[in-house]
């Protein structure tokens, strides 16, 4: 039976199971031995949820269970000390806990682990709770003087005049040998989400504790130590801090802050950002794949206009993609101004439609942030304009200097093409041309800017602002 469930509910291999059923096969004993109910749980796939596996009713003493429970679920929100000591491999004593049965039993659970020294399993005494009715007489007195302590240590007043009353970071104060003396209604609350069903006051640090941390090295510690725990679904960090009288040490702190919300939007926001690098990147190469599909076609094309034109609309596919393929790298929306253009230059290069031995393009200027869209606009009107300076300028020249100049702005930002070319007469080209028309378009429309040519026998200057983010 237990190899069964072992298979059918845990991760176990063989190894660890015979492990289990060894230490199950003496679990009669065990139960006679302490008059106990004996159990052994293991951990399932649901991080609230263990796994009887094996049972073990004492023939000593009566047993609290009428039937047998193996092959039951045992629930965080009933049994916290079995789920606490699974996820920490940390003994927990003497927690309350409601059986499967619905009988409140109080519960100390041990570690069993495998020679990896991983936990594969629990093993766990049960005691008829009325039983230690002096125990509690005992937690009482306890948290008693406890409670006197604190106030006189830490004149902690447990009541809303006091700060940590109303923090939503849970809070436990221990004294020096490690008892819980105060907890914040952040911090009972907790620890009742993690099915404690004891008050925690009085309970030992070992009891409470939510991560490896040893009490003896917590007192003795120097820096205040923070680490994050996952107990069930929640995400949690705590921190320690060791509080003195002058140097000597009269209790520890405990504050355990629930992280689990901020925890999933981190982990959605990676998600997200890799789903959109995925879509950035399949958009890049479908653009791509366009593109070469164009160039193939261009290549069989006698008329020279029409291979001019197919080249054009290459390069203006090629000028989208460059966006998307930096977002891709990116997985955030925003892209750097001076990088995108920068990739134009080189597919444009790349392209190589001047016919002019030298030209010398140069990029230069200030660090902009951009969005998606905004980067695709600039994209192609950059890559119209530097076609138009590397195509028309420099006829007949044999070299030429083409500027790229970025310029941040208060409310707008600009980005300037300025070449040392021959100049045309913008007023002839207002309505011919394609590309400026391009350019005039999305200036206006998609990036609700202003444009300005200047072009004159020692060059051409255009320059397009845009709204900053
Ligand atoms: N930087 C420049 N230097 C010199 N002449 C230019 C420059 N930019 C544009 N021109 C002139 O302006 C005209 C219009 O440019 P526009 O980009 O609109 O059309 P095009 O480049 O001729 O064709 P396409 O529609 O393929 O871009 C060009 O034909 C060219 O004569
Ligand atoms: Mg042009």
């Amino acid at each position: 039976m237990l190899r069964k469930l072992c298979k059918e509910y845990t991760k176990l291999d063989d190894i660890d199971i015979n492990k289990l059923q060894r230490i199950a096969s003496i679990l009669p004993i065990i139960a006679d031995l302490v008059g106990a109910d004996m159990f052994i749980d293991c951990q399932t796939d649901d991080p609230n949820a263990a796994i009887v596996v094996a049972e073990a009713k004492p023939t000593t003493s009566p047993s609290m269970y009428d039937d047998t429970v193996v092959g039951q679920l045992a629930l965080r929100k009933n049994e916290p000390a079995v789920l606490r000591t699974l996820e920490l491999g940390k003994s927990t004593r003497e927690l309350k806990a409601i059986t499967q049965e619905n009988k409140t039993v109080r519960q100390s659970v041990a570690p069993i682990h495998n020679d990896k020294n991983n936990v594969i399993g629990v093993l766990i005494m049960e005691q008829d709770i009325t039983k230690d009715v002096r125990q509690d007489k005992k937690i009482e007195f306890l948290a008693e003087t406890a409670e006197h302590l604190t106030k006189t240590l830490f004149n902690f007043k447990d009541n809303e005049y006091n700060l940590t009353y109303h923090m939503n970071v849970a809070i436990v104060m221990f004294d020096q040998e490690g008892n819980a003396v105060y907890g914040n209604p952040g911090a009972r609350s907790l620890y009742r989400q993690l099915g404690y069903r004891d008050d925690i006051i009085g309970m030992s640090f070992n009891n409470l504790a939510l991560d490896e941390g040893n009490f003896k090295t917590i007192v003795n510690q120097r820096e205040i130590k923070v680490s994050e725990v996952t107990v069930g679904k929640l995400t949690l960090q705590t921190k320690y801090v060791t509080m003195k009288k002058g140097e000597k040490v009269i209790g520890v702190a405990m504050l355990i802050k629930d992280v689990t919300e901020v925890r999933e939007k981190e982990k959605e926001l990676i998600l997200k950002s890799v789903a959109i690098q995925e879509i950035h990147h399949r958009v890049k190469n479908n653009l791509q794949t366009i593109a070469s599909l164009l160039s193939l076609q261009s290549r069989r094309i006698d008329n020279e206009l029409a291979r001019k034109a197919f080249n054009e609309s290459i390069s203006r596919i090629l000028s989208i993609a460059v966006t998307h393929e930096i977002l891709a790298q990116n997985g955030i929306d925003d892209v750097d101004l001076k990088t995108i253009i920068d990739r134009i230059k080189n597919s444009t290069i790349k392209l190589g439609s001047s016919g002019v031995e030298d030209i010398e393009i140069l990029v230069e200027g200030d660090i902009i942030t951009i969005n998606s869209d905004k980067a695709t606009s600039i994209a192609l009107i950059v890559n119209e304009l530097l076609q138009n300076s590397l195509e028309h300028a420099f006829k007949g020249r044999k070299s030429g200097i083409v500027n790229i100049k970025i310029k941040k702005g208060h409310i707008y930002s600009s980005v300037s093409v300025i070449d040392n070319g021959v100049g045309f007469d913008v007023q002839s080209t207002k309505s011919s041309n394609l590309g400026l028309n391009i350019v005039r378009s999305i200036v206006k429309d998609k990036l609700n800017g202003h444009l300005v040519i200047n072009s004159n026998k020692n060059g051409t200057e255009i320059i397009f602002d845009f709204k900053n983010e």
